[in-house]
């Protein structure tokens, strides 16, 4: 089978890196990828928002399967493009339709569903322009800290948490003025939720499903979990405080009435389905779902799956996941991630990466990476997620800090402090 993974972060290096063992997998291509899928795959220089001109690689090629790592050719309809051609039809698709990923692509879309299910989330009110007076109200109703979300896409920015009513209200008229692009106008205010963070994955056919191992992330840039937001600075698998008590409730209250959701509203999912949880003394409620893995989630997830990732595919795409099994590595996982200088503002690329060839017993997934002249050189904020094992978290923690110590760009930079909130 030759496969063609649509991305280029550390989370399609992950996929790469998973797919080249199965021994079903003949070819691997990574459209547009980065320096670290070379290795593992062939890069294809392709946008993936331009779906003919994947259309037209994909016939020439004769892919099977593609995979879709990032959100927005999923929201932009690949699925439904490729399902909709009497020549691409037959290519099964790892990534739900259009309106399978409204679940990310609108937070009141979102909000709105688990509404309808029952499924424990912040209160919240939706908002257009014309509504501000009702938006004030709504925050006078609540208390701060105040949160607002730009509805649509906003690549991990659009959403605020402010600490008084003055400012929530300026950032309001701000919204509402365009401040995160047209998809932005609408605002959903929500309740804060005080707890701590997980992320629960699970990939499904529509019908069945299965947990993928549970992760934590680290989004600010800061140590102690301070400054701006970043696309993720670490990640580690498992999370201590999520035993089994709490993925019960996890499942019951918020998996199952999810997947029974997406069937009864005449929703085939076929994908990933991420669930951004905030467990609240113990109760999980839903911060927001992604229709694909997370990043650096993946890199912390896949490598603890023992099971044939193309046969979990197989069975996504044929509705046969229920006779796939998952087999997971109890060994604990964690990443951490190398960052250029000024992310996650402005930052040079352009770097020499030096030490990858050093490192010993990590996996290297690059992120913002590419080849030039024979050298790898840095392309992005998020540069390169450095992922160990150990027989405790600490343990791989270390083993990645200490091979993270060996890799070297101009203006490098790592919090040293992933895992902090779990011991
Ligand atoms: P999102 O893009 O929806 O994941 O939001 C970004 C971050 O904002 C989340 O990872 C949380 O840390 C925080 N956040 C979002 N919604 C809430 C909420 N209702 N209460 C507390 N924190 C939130
Ligand atoms: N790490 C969170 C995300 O991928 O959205």
């Amino acid at each position: 089978m030759k496969i063609l993974i649509i991305g280029s972060g550390g989370r399609e290096h992950a996929i790469a890196w998973k797919l080249s063992q199965s021994r079903k997998v003949t070819r691997i291509f990574i459209a547009p990828g980065n320096a670290g899928t070379s290795q593992t795959g062939i890069n294809a220089d392709l946008d993936p928002e331009n779906f003919e001109a994947l259309r037209a690689f994909v016939i020439e090629k004769g892919i099977g399967m593609v995979v879709v790592g990032p959100e927005a050719p999923l929201v932009g309809g690949i699925t439904d493009f490729f399902a909709n051609d009497p020549v691409l039809n037959h290519v099964d698709v790892i990534g739900p339709s259009k309106s399978g990923a409204m679940l990310e692509g609108s937070k009141q879309f979102a909000k709105e569903f688990m509404l309808r299910n029952n499924i424990p989330t912040a209160k919240f009110g939706s908002f257009v322009p014309g509504e501000i007076e009702k938006a004030v109200d709504f925050l006078k109703q609540g208390r701060p800290p105040y949160v607002l979300k730009a509805d649509g896409l906003a690549g991990g920015k659009g959403v605020l948490i402010i600490d008084n009513l003055p400012e929530a209200e300026a950032e309001l008229a701000g919204m509402f003025a365009g401040k995160f692009g047209s998809a932005g106008r609408r605002v959903v205010i929500e309740e804060f939720l005080g707890g701590i963070e997980l992320s629960v994955i699970v990939i499904t056919d529509g019908s069945d499903y299965k947990i993928l191992p549970v992760a934590k992330d680290y989004k600010r840039e800061g140590e102690g979990d301070t400054g701006l937001n970043t696309g993720g600075m670490g990640a580690v698998s498992p999370v201590p405080f999520a035993d089994e008590n709490f993925l019960g409730k996890v499942e019951e209250r918020i998996i199952i009435p999810t997947i029974e959701g997406l069937k009864r509203e005449g929703e085939k999912y076929r994908g990933f389905i991420f669930f951004g949880l905030m467990s609240v003394k113990g109760d999980p409620f839903v911060i927001e779902y992604n229709a694909r893995l997370g990043d650096p989630e993946a890199e912390v997830i896949l490598p603890r799956v023992k099971s044939d990732l193309y046969d979990l595919f197989v069975g996504v795409a044929k509705g046969e996941l229920a006779s796939v099994n998952l087999e997971v590595d109890e060994r604990p996982a964690a990443t951490v991630m190398l960052v250029s200088g000024g992310y996650p503002g402005s930052y040079e690329t352009g770097k020499v990466i030096r030490g990858l060839d050093s490192c010993r017993d990590s996996i290297l997934f690059h992120a913002g990476t590419r080849d030039s002249e024979g050298r790898i050189v840095t392309s992005g904020g998020r540069v390169i997620a450095v992922t160990s094992f150990g027989d405790t978290i600490d343990e791989a923690l270390q083993l990645s800090y200490r091979n993270a110590g060996l890799i070297d760009f101009y203006g490098k930079r790592l919090r040293r402090d992933i895992g902090f909130d779990l011991k």
